[in-house]
């Protein structure tokens, strides 16, 4: 510990601590600009200047570190007036624009101005012009003359991203901040310069102009896009949701969000929003009341009995929405039907001890195990990039590299079975780790069935090992502990599709979830859905799934309900209702309560323990054909597919055309050129795509993306060898 003296008062604080900090400790205020709690110190806008004995100048309190009887002075005229200067200076190019700046009313050059400014400018000098209103991103605004260069945008972008997009350009007066070569500034986490900005310089495009921070209403919540969880603050304005803003969860997010996160919120307000309850009448669909619509499903659940009564999803509920769920299948209708898995994840029993985001930071060895994090779950793919740039080693194994030559990949796999399985090369990399001490952690997208069981053996092996499991659905470890997993004799989700095929099924109830888009073999399940005689949907709109629905129910947005969910780590994240829902749209939660009190059931009861699901169960996914030539692969993207990302304007710009990637000898071979339209035939299905290549595409792979409605990849066999043909390019033309 060390013994300093800050405006008198004594302290002492670890080796290493910032003057600034220790400051703070006391509750003692200094001023800053350029400082940020999750940046390196820097030292750039000099606004948090103090005295310290000896030292011939004042020095800045956020980059000099304590030392043994240091004597520092905050609060000293010297100290008062640099303030006031280096506000002077800052202000003596700003535009003061206030009146029209976003940021007006949390700014903090303007907090810092009213607090420890000086009542009038001397400057009489006519001011240095920059640029307004500049496009920087597909969701950000630059405004130069308000940029004070503190570069906490740099910083996040080098520090953090490590990405190099943006950088001051210029020199003297004229520096400013912009992208190299003028380029979009189109990282996926780009909202986080907004966030970071002290001043009104960099805006999101999404909330320009819409509110004061007067006007707002906010609650602390958690972004529910993704299985990561991160802590939000979420803005409404008259009840209307305009903004969603990082929190800083050590544990999870670090104050940090993804754009899918960010910039998804419109969905809530969609005119696509389902409102009112449909019932088919004479085979369309119609608003009906909610008693008419409940009575109906009631009628239809009671006179299905519990064997013919199948339930999918569950992994888009809170928690409690999830325990309620499970209380009205297996205890008020008595099945055993009931899985959350709608896609290609299988169950995520955990064969290792449960792993934490944090235990990146610790690992000695990262394995991506067929998932792509930067895709996936974006925030955790932030705490990947930092151990990389520790020099932590991370193996990749499945169909494309994403951290780009120099890591070890290993492209396996059940798609090109002369490599060998993805299981075997874990298995090869298990015997190589071996005795391994550290932590290694294994991030897995839940899909490989042979993974599954290699990771029973990991356990042994390596007690160190840590497993995270990238949902497919946000609460998918929520569902599964309160168990919306087949009970004893009930049937998976592809089994249930399959009785529904066969008409051995007589109501199937999809909760939140769009198996016409997600599930493996979309031909199973489009025949299920037109098979089924009485198809019930919950969900926000009418997805592609409901088409055959013959009840239709919406529910509340997970911005308009109270309760909690469980995130990858099996963490408790809060969920806080921002605005009611419209139309007093009920949540899924009171959907659920209302069928167990029509059913006959108790719902004020405490609910029972879910009972233990049954052991993971495979998807039927067919066999890859022996035949030569290429085989397609899946990959879920950041802005594809998903219930509620289509339906948030603010994503469009940079929601995905279908494509297909290529690894370049592959599109040599095939004479195909990047941007060719090709159009792409596995058995019966045909899609129409565009090509693009990259080394980073294993050879003999033709990599689609997941869940696009305009090319849905599950009428594609995973692993099946496919053809490319040319669109010859007058068929394209609208
Ligand atoms: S744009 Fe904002 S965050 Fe970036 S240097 Fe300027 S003031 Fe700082
Ligand atoms: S990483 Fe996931 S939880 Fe976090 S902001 Fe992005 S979508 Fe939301
Ligand atoms: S906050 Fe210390 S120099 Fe900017």
């Amino acid at each position: 510990m060390i013994n300093l003296t800050i405006d008198g008062r004594q302290t002492s604080v670890p080796e290493g601590t910032l003057v600034l900090h220790a400051a703070r400790e006391l509750g003692i205020d200094i001023p800053t600009f350029c400082h940020h709690a999750r940046l390196l110190p820097f030292g750039a806008c000099r606004m948090c200047l103090v005295e310290i004995e000896k030292a011939p100048k004042l020095q800045t309190a956020c980059t000099t570190v304590v030392s043994e009887g240091m004597v520092v002075r905050t609060d000293t005229e010297q100290v008062r007036l640099t303030r006031q200067s280096v506000l002077e200076f800052l202000l003596a190019n700003h535009p003061l624009d206030c009146p029209v700046c976003d940021k007006g009313g949390e700014c903090e050059l303007q907090d810092l101005t009213h607090r420890w400014g000086a009542p009038a400018s001397q400057f009489r000098e006519a001011k240095n012009r920059k640029g307004k209103a500049l496009p920087f991103g597909p969701f950000i605004v630059m405004d130069e003359e308000r940029c004070i260069l503190c570069q906490r945008c740099v910083r996040f972008d080098q520090e953090v991203l490590g990405e190099g997009g943006i950088g001051l350009m210029g020199r003297g007066f004229r520096t400013r901040v912009g992208t190299f070569q003028g380029r979009p500034y189109d990282t996926p986490f780009s909202g986080n310069v907004v966030d970071l900005c002290p001043v009104g310089a960099l805006t999101s495009r999404p909330y320009r102009f819409r509110a004061r921070p007067w006007d707002l209403t906010s609650v602390a919540s958690t972004c529910l896009h993704c299985s990561v969880g991160c802590a939000a603050r979420l803005d409404a304005r008259e009840n209307h949701w305009v903004r969603l803003r990082g929190a800083d969860d050590p544990a999870v997010n670090q104050g940090w969000l993804c754009d899918r996160g960010r910039y998804g919120f419109g969905f809530a307000a969609s005119p696509e929003r389902l409102t009112a309850p449909q019932l088919r009448r004479g085979g369309k669909l119609a608003a009906t009341s909610w008693e008419e619509a409940l009575d109906r499903v009631v009628q239809a659940l009671r006179e299905a009995g519990p064997d013919r009564v199948g339930i999918i999803g569950g992994g888009r509920l809170t928690d409690q929405e999830a325990a309620l769920l499970h209380h009205l299948g297996r205890q008020v209708l008595g099945t055993a039907h009931l899985d959350r898995r709608a896609g290609r994840q299988l169950t995520a029993t955990p064969h290792l001890a449960g792993g934490t985001l944090e235990d990146l930071d610790r690992a000695a060895h990262i394995v991506l195990i067929g998932c792509d994090p930067e895709e996936t779950a974006p925030v955790l793919a932030l705490r990947v990039r930092q151990a990389l740039r520790r020099g932590t080693p991370v193996t990749e194994l499945g169909p494309w590299q994403t951290y780009g030559p120099g890591h070890a990949w290993i492209p396996p796999s059940r798609w090109l079975p002369a490599v060998g399985s993805t299981a075997t090369a874990l298995a090869g990399l298990r015997e190589e780790l071996a005795g391994q001490d550290q932590p290694v952690v294994l991030v897995w997208s839940g899909e490989d069935a042979a993974v599954h069981d290699e990771l029973a053996r990991w356990r042994q092996a390596m007690p160190g090992a840590r497993l995270l499991i990238v949902g497919d659905q946000p609460n998918a470890r929520g569902a599964e502990a309160a168990g919306l997993l087949p009970g004893s004799g009930g049937r998976s989700t592809p089994e249930l599709l399959a009785a529904a095929a066969a008409g051995d099924l007589q109501v199937l109830y999809l909760v939140g979830v769009n198996p016409a888009l997600s599930f493996p073999d979309g031909a199973l399940v489009r025949e299920a859905l037109e098979k089924v005689p009485f198809l019930v949907v919950q969900d926000l709109f009418a997805t592609e799934s409901a088409r055959s629905a013959h009840a239709l129910l919406p529910v509340a947005a997970w911005s308009e309900k109270t309760g909690s969910w469980s995130n990858l780590e099996g963490r408790h994240r809060p969920l806080a209702a921002l605005t009611p829902a419209p139309e007093n749209l009920p949540d899924d939660g009171g959907i659920f309560r209302e069928l167990i009190r029509r059913l006959g059931g108790e719902v004020s009861a405490p609910l029972p323990a879910p009972a233990p699901p049954a052991a993971a169960a495979a998807y039927p996914l067919s066999t890859p054909p022996a035949a030569e030539g290429l085989r397609v692969a899946t990959v879920e993207l950041t802005y594809s597919g998903g219930g509620t990302v289509l339906h948030a304007p603010a994503l469009s710009p940079v929601l995905p055309e279908a494509w297909v990637t290529l690894h370049p000898e592959e599109a040599a071979r095939r004479d195909l050129a990047p941007g060719q339209v090709v159009e792409l035939s596995c058995g019966d299905s045909r899609l129409t795509l565009s090509v693009r290549t990259s080394a980073q595409v294993a050879p003999g792979l033709a990599l689609v993306p997941r869940r696009l409605p305009h090319s849905p990849d599950n009428l594609l066999t995973e692993g099946a060898a496919v053809a490319l043909t040319p669109v010859p390019r007058k068929e394209v033309l609208p």
